[in-house]
């Protein structure tokens, strides 16, 4: 039984006072929840002061990227290490914003994870199709090769420690979701890949996050589905009430 994860990617929003007034209302709200696993993804400048909020609670954190080398003259770059030292456990890798904006590649992908790993930080590795590969028919092939590259050289064991984020482009910030059918069509051939290239055990133990317009009204309709086993939660994840309501809803 794989346990939901319900993940908040703050994107490049909220600064030092709203993330800690953000923060503090969820550790309030959601502190009775044990059946879903909880993380924040701010932004890297207020990372540090958001562990101290929610240090020893339920909720955990993440970054949302990182460089593969550990240290050295890459400037603006952050590190696993720095993300570990700032008190992440996670990091979202290949986001399609990374993707589109700044050059993101499978293979820049696949440093990030094993970089991640080499620290012990859970990767959540987000895949997806923009709108014109959807309608030409091509969405399990672009998954296909967007898994294939993120992932090669990584052995079973190394799978199991991360988290897959199928995110359709097309559906991300633009209020169109996909309907649960469409996303676990999606989530059922990924796990059918991961059962095909790794093994069964493995393709049951990763868990496959939904992500596109995420809202409090249609988690649970997608949390019914088979496959899907939690959500990467963009704008939704902005205001407390709505991100509360996701994981209560889930
Ligand atoms: P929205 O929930 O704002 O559509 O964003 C989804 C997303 O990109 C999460 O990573």
């Amino acid at each position: 039984m794989r346990k939901p994860i319900i993940a908040g990617n703050w994107k490049m929003n909220l600064t030092t006072k709203d993330a800690v007034e953000l923060v503090t209302a969820l550790k309030r709200d959601l502190a009775d929840v044990t059946t879903v696993d909880i993380i924040v993804c701010p932004v890297f400048t207020v990372l540090d002061t958001v562990n101290d909020v929610i240090m020893d609670t339920n909720i955990g954190l993440g970054g949302q990227n990182l460089y593969w080398e550990n240290s050295g003259a890459f400037t603006g770059e952050i590190s696993a290490s720095m993300l570990k030292d700032v008190g992440a456990e996670y990091v979202i890798i290949g986001h399609s914003e990374r993707r589109q904006f700044f050059g993101e590649t499978n293979e820049t992908v696949n440093k990030k994870i094993k970089a991640a790993q080499a620290q012990g930080l859970t990767a959540i590795v987000c895949v997806g199709e923009v709108l014109e590969e959807r309608e030409s028919g091509k969405t399990q092939s672009v998954v296909q090769t967007q898994c294939e590259g993120s992932f090669a050289g990584l052995s079973a064991d190394e799978m199991k420690q991360l988290i897959i984020a199928y995110e359709p482009v097309w559906a991300i910030g633009t209020g169109k979701t996909a309907t649960p059918q469409q996303a676990q069509e999606v989530h059922a051939f990924i796990r059918a890949w991961l059962k095909q290239q790794f093994s069964d055990d493995v393709a049951q133990t990763v868990r496959i996050q939904y992500g596109g317009s995420v809202k409090p009204g249609n988690i649970k309709e997608l949390m019914t589905q088979e496959d899907i086993d939690g959500a990467l939660v963009g704008g939704a994840s902005l205001k407390s009430a709505s991100f509360v309501d996701i994981i209560k809803n889930c």
